[in-house]
């Protein structure tokens, strides 16, 4: 193995400049790399660190392998990239992880359904509905789940139907139809693999919604799920990520039903929103841990150091144009405490723009730490909707 390295150690590509870029680039400079960022947009949150930037769009084929060409090797922290570009560097020989062909299989909800049933991944019973009708939703029964093939992301993309009187709010594109799973928890595994297909998987994360809004409000670490699924959780996210033969980190997201079964709901082909606990909680991180992964360094430890809550800090309701952060003090001064903001340059109501990590030995001691954070910390904004 090569273990002597010119300074910076290797430049890296990333495409998308967003808070999962920006959280990958403070690791890469960890490890002495160097960043280049393709974003549509100068001075992304990524691109603000990385201080290399190529703007264009993700589908852009001159500005990709602009990027490519530039950097040793190449990866991403969205899912919405035009794949051709990318598949057609790659057997040009340059090294894009991970393997397009795997994320434009995975861009397709369809596709990936299919590799899960053909692999003996458990996952909720699907059909095909490439042009959704009134008949076939009623055939296929309810209530059910209509997810949009391509394009959809944080719920856009989704939905509910609980019966044939909701069939007005049919996604009007081609889709595929889920059975509705009576869930009792949704949750979320950590994966990593190497190139030589060693894998090494972080702990159960547990996600809990507000039942007035349905949106995410706090994920906790370890979930609170007994040995045996817990072990079964891992196991199923290493058999996904074997199955798709990825290498980088994975996302995989579970429903746990109410009759105690595990589902394989999707796979995001890199980092996850649910990992950001692991900056904090575990010895090696899940943005340095991909890179390790992706540069065939040693993988690292996926120890969880101490319990743990993450909170989401969304752009409050009612507000937009240049953010405030009001509470920034009083949530501070909660021990345990950490504060992540992504340099976003405008908020939105319910944009992502920036989270927390509560760490405490005793996790309802964190949970009741969480609940103080979301009462203080507020992002609002310069003006008023
Ligand atoms: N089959 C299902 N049964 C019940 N709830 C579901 C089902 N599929 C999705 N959901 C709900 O919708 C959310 C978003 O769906 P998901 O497929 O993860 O799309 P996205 O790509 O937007 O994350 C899930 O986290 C879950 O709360
Ligand atoms: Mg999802």
């Amino acid at each position: 193995m090569q273990d002597s390295f010119p300074y910076p150690v290797k430049r890296i590509g990333i495409i998308g400049g967003g808070q999962l870029g920006r959280l990958m680039v403070m690791a890469a400079h960890k490890l002495g790399c160097a960043v280049t960022v393709l974003d549509p947009h100068r001075n992304s949150p990524a691109g603000q660190l990385a201080g290399h930037e190529i703007v264009g769009n993700f589908d852009d084929p001159v500005r990709i392998r602009e990027l490519v060409e530039s950097c040793e090797v190449t990866t991403y922290d969205i899912e919405s990239i035009g794949t051709e570009p990318l598949i057609e560097l790659v057997e040009q020989g340059h090294v894009i992880l991970p393997d397009p062909h795997l994320l434009a299989l995975i861009q397709d909800k369809l596709q990936q359904k299919q590799r899960f049933a053909e692999a003996g991944i458990p996952s909720a019973d699907f059909i095909p509905m490439e042009q959704p009708g009134a008949e076939a939703f009623r055939q296929f029964g309810y209530p059910l789940v209509q997810k949009a093939r391509r394009g959809g992301y944080d719920g856009r993309g989704v939905a509910v139907l609980e019966s044939e009187a909701d069939f007005d709010r049919h996604l009007k594109t081609p889709s595929l139809l889920e059975r509705r799973i009576d869930t009792d928890k949704e949750l979320a595994v950590m994966v990593v693999r190497a190139t030589d297909g060693e894998m090494r998987c972080y702990p159960v994360v547990e996600m809990v919604f507000d039942p007035a809004q349905n949106i995410l409000d706090q994920l906790l670490v370890p979930a609170r799920i007994d040995a045996a699924l817990d072990r079964q959780a891992r196991q199923l996210a290493m058999d996904t990520v074997k199955a798709l033969d990825g290498v980088g980190i994975f996302g995989v997201e579970f429903f746990l039903d109410r009759n105690g079964q595990l589902l394989v709901n999707e796979v995001a082909p890199r980092t996850h929103n649910s990992g950001h606990y692991t900056i904090e909680a575990c010895v090696t991180d899940q943005f340095e841990q991909h890179l390790r992964a992706i540069l065939g360094l040693p993988l690292g430890s996926t120890e969880l150091l101490s319990p743990a809550v993450m909170l989401n800090l969304l752009g409050e309701p009612g507000f937009s144009g240049r953010p405030r952060v009001c509470g920034l003090s009083q949530a501070l001064a909660i021990p345990g405490v950490s504060i992540h903001l992504y340099g976003k340059a405008e908020t939105r109501p319910y944009r992502k723009m920036g989270h927390v990590t509560i760490l405490d030995a005793d996790l309802d001691r964190a949970r009741e730490k969480a609940r103080q954070v979301s009462r203080v910390l507020r992002i609002e904004g310069e003006e008023q909707l």
